[in-house]
């Protein structure tokens, strides 16, 4: 179905609002009847959106301006319930003396979040992050842009880039796109573009070192400036810098001893001072804690209401606050909407395009689901298998989903489940879409059978009659919270259902037995070595169903690689055990000694050697690399290399390899061994052999030949011997040579 177009360019407000209506009719009338030529046309009105901004902040009154940086929600249900039109998170109300559209904020990290809905329940976006592969992460932000687009939602509380490594237990892993700044940061980037092209203020959070759920209110990040940089702050640097973002959303937490949305460093010092972010900083809810120590620090708008900011007046009129400050916590937010079209580009409320969303749901999580182990049973079509047996809690309803903010209403409707801890944030929620139904389609002339799981011993004697055997277990996660442990623990059935066990109890009976893992990040697996299949699903969003049958049937051949390491105790983990906050009120520090080493680099740097590395993840396909050689551009004006090589698909069965490019720093940087800095995802078919080459050039927003310098406060390139390495995993890499910088 063809898509409604938007409304057109609305020019008389862009003329009002830069005062040409006054200087044509002061000038008009006169010039004619003194036989004078006509006043050449007035300029053509600015598409800037600075000056924009400017020429309306110039029309507001106070009252007016105020009114932009603080959310609209005045009365609240109990503690933290309140209603805001369209269903949104928050708003901010329409100006309609001046045209001034208003703004709806609402959730969108795996779809579209709250209340709004029904929406596309995408794949988590670790899932994308999976894909390694920047135009699927387009078509992702595409289907929350355009979604969002059709509810009348004009600002995305997206974007969530913390680096779970650190704390892989943190509830909100699967909004995450893994551990890797630059990994995170590209595909962050890439939804945030597709976003904003829909004409939705895209958004980035949260800013900065929300890495764990336990106290996020309270906790107090304790670490280094280098440390910072080269980790948390480069993913957010690269989402910033590449994709134009015009809204970010300061943390809960404190770092350094100063709350974020009131951390002078962290905001005026680091995001609009060295990397000139143009847009505005809104707090995270209820995440602001003064008026002019949060106004003069760099926040910009208060969310949902004006707790805080409901004084700005009084402490602008009493010289708390300058005038210039306000103004231009006002000009912020202003050009955030002209610079994405909220004014000239006005949504039209419509029914998503469910189908086609649907249909991406699907690819994305076909390209990054994780095939861990496969011993042999998959892909299962060249079998002919005879028998499956399908075991799992709910496997039979639907997939797992995610809890919090960025829970989805699948379209479908969502199947409830219980609130699990109790009480906890959410309740837990499966999307519509049940692998049994789907491997029976995908399977028609297989005999597929089914147990809930609730009994091991009855899933066993299952499992010994059929040729394969398919376990699905989950683990549900949810903001507000963290898991205790890596540990598989079932929270969804009520029943505690003993998911370790169950499996092998399953593999005991059929050694063909293939575990499908949903989860929103690590887990481990006591059972690995007894198992001869493990697809790491992710929340697999609500066309996970169909993609989880074709990827074990071979219809779909996997080619996700883990952004995130999965370790093989919590004991390897730089905190063994989350940090918990003392009480509910007092601050507690948690010190990232880890430092910059986050994810693999601690690893790598710890000589751990993990469950499943950083990078990793088979393939149906097999492929092969020579013809390696380095090209060393480190002295042109754009300083970088290149890694040439040659890519052969060896199998049977076309694929897609994800080859890597890591590297070693010299030794007087004191990194860990190397570092992820280029990658490409090259789609082969059978036989296929092509000549690549990946270029990794200094200048991008990731700094990769820099380290950050602290006493002069920039990145720099060391001099020294640099190693350069490709492969397709963290763990699995070739020399490809060495460069030496003087
Ligand atoms: C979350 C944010 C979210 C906001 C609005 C907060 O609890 O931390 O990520 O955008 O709620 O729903």
């Amino acid at each position: 179905m063809a898509r409604m177009s938007r409304l057109p360019y609305f020019l008389f407000v862009s003329m009002l609002s830069l005062g040409i209506a006054v200087a044509v009719s002061g000038c008009g009338g006169s010039s004619s009847s003194n036989n004078q030529p006509p006043p050449p046309p007035p300029p053509p009105p600015s598409t800037d959106p600075d000056v924009r901004a400017d020429a309306m902040l110039k029309q507001m009154t106070q009252a007016e301006k105020l009114s932009m940086v603080m959310g609209g929600v005045t009365a609240l249900d109990g503690d933290f319930n309140y209603t805001v039109p369209k269903g949104a998170a928050g708003w901010i109300p329409a100006n309609s003396r001046l045209g001034i559209p208003a703004l709806y904020l609402a959730d969108g990290s795996v779809g579209v979040g709250n209340g709004v809905g029904p929406s596309t329940a995408l794949p988590s976006s670790i899932a994308s992050a999976a894909t390694w592969d920047l135009d699927l992460a387009s078509k992702y932000g595409t289907v929350i842009g355009t979604e969002l687009a059709d509810y009348g939602i004009n600002v995305n509380l997206g974007g969530n880039i913390n680096l779970i490594g650190r704390e892989p237990r943190d509830g909100r892993t699967f909004e995450t796109k893994g551990e890797d700044p630059i990994l995170a940061g590209k595909i962050t980037a890439a939804h945030i573009r597709a976003i904003q092209a829909q004409h939705i203020i895209g958004g980035i959070k949260h800013y900065a070192f929300n890495d764990q759920e336990s106290g996020r209110t309270t906790e107090n990040v304790i670490v280094g400036e280098r440390a910072g940089r080269e980790s948390d702050l480069l993913a957010f640097e690269i989402g910033v810098k590449d994709s134009n973002v015009q809204s970010v959303m300061c943390s809960y937490n404190l770092t350094n001893g100063q709350y974020d949305c009131e951390n002078n460093h962290l905001l005026n010092g680091v995001l609009k001072g060295d990397w000139k972010f143009p847009g505005f900083v809104m707090s995270d809810w209820w995440g602001t804690h003064s008026t002019a120590t949060a106004a003069n620090n760099g926040l910009d708008q208060e969310q949902p209401n004006q707790q805080n900011f409901g004084s700005l007046g009084a402490a602008v009129s009493g010289g708390q606050v300058s005038q210039t400050r306000l103004d231009n916590m006002v000009h912020r937010v202003l050009r955030a909407m002209y610079a994405v079209g909220v004014f000239d580009d006005p949504l039209t409320v419509q029914p998503i395009p469910a189908a086609a969303d649907a249909k991406i749901a699907q690819d994305e999580e076909e390209a990054g689901a994780v095939l861990l182990k496969n011993a042999g049973a998959l892909p299962m079509w060249p079998f002919g298998v005879k028998s499956i047996a399908v075991i799992g809690y709910n496997a039979d309803k639907g997939v797992l989903s995610g809890g919090g903010s960025a829970q989805v209403q699948p379209v479908g409707g969502a199947i409830k489940g219980p609130n699990p801890c109790p009480p906890c944030w959410a309740q837990v929620v499966w999307d519509p879409s049940p692998p049994l139904d789907a491997i029976k389609a995908e399977f028609p002339n297989t005999q597929v059978t089914f147990a809930d799981g609730t009994d091991a011993a009855a899933a066993a004697a299952l499992a010994a009659k059929a040729q394969i055997a398919v376990v699905f277990v989950n683990q549900w996660a949810s903001e507000g919270m963290d898991e205790k442990s890596l540990a598989l623990k079932d929270v969804t059935s009520g029943m505690n259902i003993d998911q370790n066990a169950l499996i092998e109890a399953v593999a005991a009976a059929n050694p063909m037995t293939v575990v499908v893992i949903e989860s929103g990040g690590p887990v481990l697996m006591p059972w690995l070595d007894h198992v001869a299949g493990v697809l790491e699903a992710w929340y697999p969003g609500q066309s996970g169903g169909p993609a989880i049958a074709r990827l074990l049937s071979g219809s779909a051949n996997p080619s996700g690689k883990l952004p995130v390491t999965f370790p093989a105790s919590d004991a390897q983990l730089p905190r063994p055990v989350t940090p918990q906050p003392p009480d509910g009120s007092t601050t507690f520090d948690v010190h990232l000694t880890e430092g910059f080493n986050v994810g693999y680099k601690w690893f790598d740097a710890q000589g751990l050697t993990p469950l499943f590395p950083f990078g990793y993840g088979l393939s149906y396909s097999s492929f092969s690399l020579s013809d390696v050689s380095l090209l060393d551009n480190t002295a042109s004006s754009t300083p970088g290399f290149s890694v040439l090589f040659t890519i052969t698909e060896t199998s049977s069965m076309g694929g897609a390899e994800v080859v890597q490019v890591y590297l070693g720093m010299p030794a007087s940087v004191n990194e860990a061994p190397h570092r992820l800095v280029a990658w490409k995802k090259i789609y082969l078919e059978t036989g296929a052999q092509e000549k690549d080459s990946i270029q990794v050039d200094e200048n991008d927003s990731s700094h990769p030949l820099s380290y950050w310098d602290t006493t002069s406060g920039s990145w720099k390139v060391a001099a020294g011997t640099y190693t350069v390495y490709l492969g397709n995993s963290s763990r699995n890499l070739t020399q490809v040579g060495t460069f030496t910088i003087q």
